[in-house]
C-alpha cells in the first residue's frame, strides 16, 4: 500500500520522523510531500524543506520525497494515490483534521485519511515552537535532527524570524 504523509514540513522535527518511520514500517511506499505554501511565512524554501527531509530520512528505503501545490485532493488524484496519513498529537489537533478529512472526502470520496497518534515522546513538538526556540537560540537538539538544527541556526544567524 502507498501512502502519502502531506505537510509544511518548516522544518521536519521529530515528531514527524517518528510518524515517517512507523508508516515506513506499515507500508510499502511513503510518499513526503512537501506543499508549497503560498499564504505562509516560511522560514525554509521548498528546496530546502525538501533537502533536509532527504537528508532525515535516508536511512529508510521505501520513501518517495515530493512536493506540491493547489488541492491536496488534486495531487492525490494525479498520483494515484488515495491514502492520507496525519499525525495527531493532541486533541487540540482534532477538530482542524477532521475538517480537513471530510472536506478532502468530499471533493474526492475514494480518498481516506489515516490519522496516526503521535508517540508521547514528540506529542508536544510543532515547527513553529522549534522554530521559536531557535530564533532566541535555545536549545533545540532534542527536537530535531543534526542536519535541521545546523540549518535552523545558520537561518538565524542570518536574521530569519
Ligand atoms: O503541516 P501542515 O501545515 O499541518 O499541513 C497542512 C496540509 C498541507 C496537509 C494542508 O494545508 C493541505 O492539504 N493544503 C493544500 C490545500 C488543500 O487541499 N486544502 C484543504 C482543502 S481547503
Amino acid at each position: 500500500m502507498r501512502v502519502i504523509y502531506p505537510g509544511s514540513f518548516d522544518p521536519v522535527t521529530n515528531g514527524h520522523l517518528d510518524i515517517i518511520q512507523r508508516c515506513s514500517e506499515r507500508f510499502d511506499q511513503v510518499i513526503i510531500s512537501v506543499l508549497k505554501n503560498t499564504k505562509k511565512n516560511s522560514v525554509f524554501t521548498v528546496e530546502e524543506r525538501i533537502h533536509l527531509l532527504k537528508e532525515s530520512t535516508k536511512d529508510l528505503k521505501n520513501i518517495e520525497i515530493d512536493s506540491f501545490s493547489g488541492l491536496l485532493t488534486d495531487y492525490s488524484r494525479k498520483k494515484g494515490c488515495s491514502t492520507i496519513i496525519r499525525g495527531l498529537r493532541a486533541v487540540s489537533d482534532f477538530e482542524y483534521e477532521m475538517q480537513l478529512a471530510l472536506i478532502n472526502r468530499k471533493t474526492y470520496p475514494d480518498l481516506e485519511t489515516l490519522f496516526m497518534v503521535s508517540s508521547t515522546g514528540v506529542s508536544f513538538l510543532s515547527s513553529s515552537l522549534v522554530k521559536e526556540i531557535a530564533s532566541f537560540n535555545g536549545e533545540i537538539s532534542c527536537f530535531v535532527p543534526k542536519v535541521v538544527e545546523e540549518a535552523l541556526r545558520e537561518k538565524f544567524k542570518r536574521g530569519a524570524r
